[in-house]
């Protein structure tokens, strides 16, 4: 039997696929990803770490064909489906390419499983679906958006559920992910974004490193501890751990995940953007300057999880502290100062 990953070269994605390989029992590993955002060299380093082989097919989503191919040729018993574009601030410039890669791409993936009556699906949704609602966030809370970006994954969201209520035999579990962060222990994989990072910790990254002169804070005038945003940061492979849970607890597996289930994958806790750099400074012995500018569009004060489901129904937490993600970080790129 195989396992069908979308997006595995990328960087949640390459993490589950070692996470998988470490735990799997005799199951094939076969990664699509269309190269867009990662790179064929983070196939070498899964093998380097794990002395185990995976199958990559460079495809896009949104190809039937190139799908119906890879199910007619591999016998998949669920999907884990990460492949998508993910920048908040390019959503609002070029909505459509989101749309279309992020919801129609997976309306296409969707079509070819359920004509190969493949229907254990692991989807990664975003704890951006919350909205505006006030932390911890919990999985009964109302849903809304407010980018492009947002609405792609409520609007997968919202066809998994009808899709489940359609036809009992899907089994989806729609990860919600707070703020991943860190790199695989072995230094050999990490997160690699494409021209200037738009998230806090590879920025704060390459700050350290020399490439790229200094952080801006963005605001110090929340009703936080001192000030700066606060985030629910989690070490990408407790991350990936919670993917193989949540897929032994699929209807092909334990079946603990009925229908489609929204989980939140996140820590609980909340760190504030000075406690980020400051642990930083710490860790890496590097200068890490910053300027405080005013606040980004559409950021929050504080947000967190309410982790408690992941715990009952996946039997799933978080075990690795900041301390071990910022080490894990820093090794990532001081040891690869210009990524794969
Ligand atoms: P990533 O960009 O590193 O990985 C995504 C992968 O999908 C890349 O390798 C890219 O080449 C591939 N891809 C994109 N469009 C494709 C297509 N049409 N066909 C085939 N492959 C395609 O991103 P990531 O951080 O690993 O995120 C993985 C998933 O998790 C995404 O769906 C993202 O929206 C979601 N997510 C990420 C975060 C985060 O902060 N990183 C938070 C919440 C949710
Ligand atoms: C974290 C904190 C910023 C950069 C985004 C998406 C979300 C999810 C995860 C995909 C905030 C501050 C940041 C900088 C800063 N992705 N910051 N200077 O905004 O919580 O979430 O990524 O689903 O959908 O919105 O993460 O890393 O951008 O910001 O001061 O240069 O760092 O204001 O408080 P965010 P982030």
């Amino acid at each position: 039997m195989s396992l069908l990953i979308t997006g595995g070269t990328g960087y949640i994605g390459s993490h589950t696929v070692v996470e998988l390989l470490k735990s799997a029992k005799d199951e094939e590993i076969v990664i699509v990803d269309n190269l867009t955002n990662s790179s064929t060299k983070v196939l070498e380093r899964i093998e380097k770490i794990t002395n185990k082989t995976v199958t990559f097919i460079k495809a896009d989503i949104c190809d039937t064909s190139a799908l119906e191919k890879i199910f007619n040729q591999h016998k998949i018993e669920a999907v884990i489906h990460f492949a998508g574009l993910k920048a908040v601030g390019e959503s609002n410039e070029i909505p459509l390419a989101y749309y279309q890669n992020n919801v129609s791409g997976t309306l296409t993936l969707l079509e070819v499983m359920a004509r190969h009556q493949v229907k254990n699906l692991v989807f990664s949704s975003s704890a951006t679906v919350y909205g505006n609602n006030i932390s911890p966030l919990n999985e009964t809370m109302a849903t809304s958006a407010t980018n492009p970006y947002g609405q792609t994954k409520l609007m997968v969201e919202n066809i998994l559920f009808d899709l489940a209520k359609s036809d009992e035999a899907w089994s989806i579990a729609c990860l919600r992910y707070f703020n991943p962060i860190g790199a695989h222990q072995s230094g050999l994989i990490g997160e690699n974004p494409n021209g200037i990072p738009n998230n806090l910790l590879p920025y704060v990254a390459q700050v350290a490193v020399g490439r790229l002169a200094q952080l801006q804070v963005f605001g110090d005038d929340y009703d936080t501890s001192d000030g700066t945003g606060v985030r629910d940061y989690i070490h990408v492979v407790d991350l990936a751990q919670g993917h193989v849970k949540a897929l032994e607890s699929l209807a092909h597996a334990k079946g603990t995940v009925k229908g489609c289930q929204a989980i939140n994958l996140g820590t609980g806790n909340g760190t504030s953007v000075l406690e980020i750099v400051n642990t930083f400074k710490e860790i890496s012995k590097q200068a890490i300057p910053f300027q405080v500018v005013p606040r980004r569009a559409g950021d929050l004060a504080t947000v967190y999880a309410d982790a408690s489901l992941a715990k009952e129904l996946l039997g799933w937490q978080a075990k690795l502290g900041l301390t071990a993600m910022i080490q894990d970080t820093w090794r990532w790129q001081s040891e690869n100062p210009n990524g794969f």
